[in-house]
């Protein structure tokens, strides 16, 4: 495995080849992912099958569900033709006898697995893995595919991915982050990644149970970006190239009242066919999903909501994400021939 190539850069000490933050990433990484992207799903579409990951060994180590985390990366896995092993870490492995993560990944490390996907409950945990595997010789690259309330770093590539497929840019866009802003990973990842990018403003709508956290805010502030807070979803609908809907994390949050509170004010937090319609023309309707009640089923036909096709853009930034850790002598390639 070739790690002398910057493809993205360091956070808290863990770099490349490892995959644990948003803050890795500058414009310059994000706009070559989104190319190589572009030319995979061009080149490995459905139904095809390249061998440039033969050799490798990809394992999905997932102690939290997943639906299109873990089953993207898979289909990357396959199409690239890598061996793919994937766990049930808290169900079915020795994480039950009482193993700790780090553990595990020096274990996966021993028996020669090159790229590890996790997801688990802790923040942090793809760091901790990381660093931990750092000290040993030639270990496995680890990619955070979702830990705790914390990140969500490759969900944050592919929704980035997408709204540079719909507006050929990201600079001097307006983006409303919508519903669970405090427990959700995948909107401060979101805003992370946003931040690199000029003149984008966020608007940030939720309850007061749920706003964002002052971490992501005083990065922005320090990164420069506009941002501002309302729990009026219409009013930001309505000045918004992109709406990112986000459902309420009840299973992040023990307090019962609060989990009644949460319910309720997010009923007003919910994407309609009406407000659906209010929004400009050209802008369009996220969700990382899985979704709760937050979109009505019958914005699905409506032309801005974007949501199963971001999903599908899952498949290709992951396949983008594996290659250059896999085989970047490919990625170049490919990236050489797109021009
Ligand atoms: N968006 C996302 O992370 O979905 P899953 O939980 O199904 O992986």
């Amino acid at each position: 495995m070739m790690t002398n190539q910057k493809w993205w850069g360091d956070y808290e000490g863990v770099g490349f080849p490892n995959l644990v933050a948003s803050q890795q990433f500058d414009k310059e990484h994000l706009l070559t992912l989104f190319q190589l992207s572009k030319v995979l799903k061009r080149n490995v579409p459905k139904g095809t099958r390249q061998d440039w990951l033969k050799g490798c060994t990809c394992l999905n180590l997932f102690s939290e569900p997943s639906t299109r985390t873990r089953g993207s990366n898979e289909m990357s896995e396959g199409r690239l033709g890598a061996a793919k092993i994937s766990f049930d870490n808290d169900q079915f492995s020795s994480a039950v006898k009482g193993e700790s993560k780090t553990d595990a990944g020096l274990a996966w490390h021993a028996m020669e697995v090159d790229i590890i996907v996790m997801r688990h409950k802790d923040e942090n945990a793809a760091l901790d893995v990381a660093r931990c595997l750092s000290h040993e010789e030639n270990p496995p690259a680890v990619i955070n595919g979702g830990d705790g309330k914390g990140q969500h770093p490759t969900q944050a590539l592919l929704d980035l991915f997408t709204i540079f497929e719909r507006f050929e840019k990201i600079d001097n866009l307006t983006i409303a982050m919508v519903g669970d802003l405090l427990r959700g990973r995948t909107v401060r990842s979101l805003a992370y990644m946003l931040s690199k990018f000029t003149g984008v403003k966020i608007i940030f709508v939720s309850s007061r149970f749920s706003k964002m956290g002052q971490d992501v805010k005083d990065y922005l502030n320090e990164h420069g970006v506009i941002w501002s807070e309302t729990e009026n979803l219409v009013e930001a609908a309505r000045q918004s190239d992109v709406v990112y809907m986000t459902r309420p994390q009840l299973e992040r949050e023990r307090n019962l009242i609060k989990r009644w509170l949460m319910r309720r004010a997010n009923r007003n937090l919910t994407m309609t066919k009406i407000i659906a319609e209010q929004m400009p023309m050209s802008s369009i309707i996220m969700h990382p999903f899985p979704r709760n009640e937050e979109i009505e089923t019958d914005v699905d036909s409506n032309e801005r909501a974007w949501y199963f096709w971001q999903m599908r853009n899952g498949v290709y930034i992951r396949m983008a994400i594996m290659l250059i850790i896999g085989n970047p002598t490919k990625a170049k390639e490919l990236l050489a021939q797109a021009g």
